[in-house]
């Protein structure tokens, strides 16, 4: 059995990113055991002093999932041109753990344009020595173009979403 662990950048009920990691969830092939981390909105902002081994609850509880996952999937919109705080701040907890380093990670970006984020995304990922390439990156610009007001993802997207998922199976 492989663990995925899925994260959304989006806290908001209805969000977009949760109907794209729910989506992902009912492509998953047997052996694979994904859980979508609910945990992001706890996450205490980052703080340098209390980064050590016996960091907040909360931080402790996120860098185990990571760490008993093989594999991960991050899926973000993007605010004010740059990655969501809250995502970005649980990602500054994980920096002097190491707990992304080497992880196959599979990156989506969907927003309203959402190539800042994308860009910086793909930054402080390759800063963490996250496992990620083209294959495993994807950003879905105008994405709530893209899925209707049941939740449905077009066709497009959801081959892309298939692919991603393929390739990032394929690394595991
Ligand atoms: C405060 C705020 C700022 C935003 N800034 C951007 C932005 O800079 N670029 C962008 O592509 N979308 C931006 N958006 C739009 C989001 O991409 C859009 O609301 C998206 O659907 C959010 O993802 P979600 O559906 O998963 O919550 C912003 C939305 C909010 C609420």
């Amino acid at each position: 059995m492989k663990n995925i662990c899925a994260m959304s950048g989006s806290l908001r009920t209805g969000s977009s990113n949760h109907t794209i990691l729910r989506y992902l969830s009912e492509l998953m092939p047997a052996g694979i055991n994904y859980v979508i981390y609910d945990g992001l909105a706890n996450i205490p902002a980052f703080d340098p002093g209390l980064d050590n081994d016996d960091p907040p609850p909360p931080v402790s509880d996120l860098r185990d999932k990571i760490a008993k996952s093989d594999a991960i999937v991050i899926c973000t919109p993007e605010y004010a041109f740059g990655v969501p705080g809250a995502l970005k701040n649980a990602l500054d907890w994980t920096v002097s753990s190491g707990s992304l380093s080497g992880k196959p990670l599979a990156l989506i970006t969907a927003s309203t344009s959402g190539q800042y984020a994308h860009e910086g995304m793909i930054k402080t990922l390759g800063a963490l020595d996250a496992q990620f390439n083209d294959e495993t990156t994807l950003l879905i610009p105008f994405i709530r173009t893209k899925i209707d007001a049941e939740g449905n993802i077009n066709d497009e997207i959801a081959g892309k979403l298939r692919d991603i998922l393929k390739a990032l199976l394929s690394s595991l």
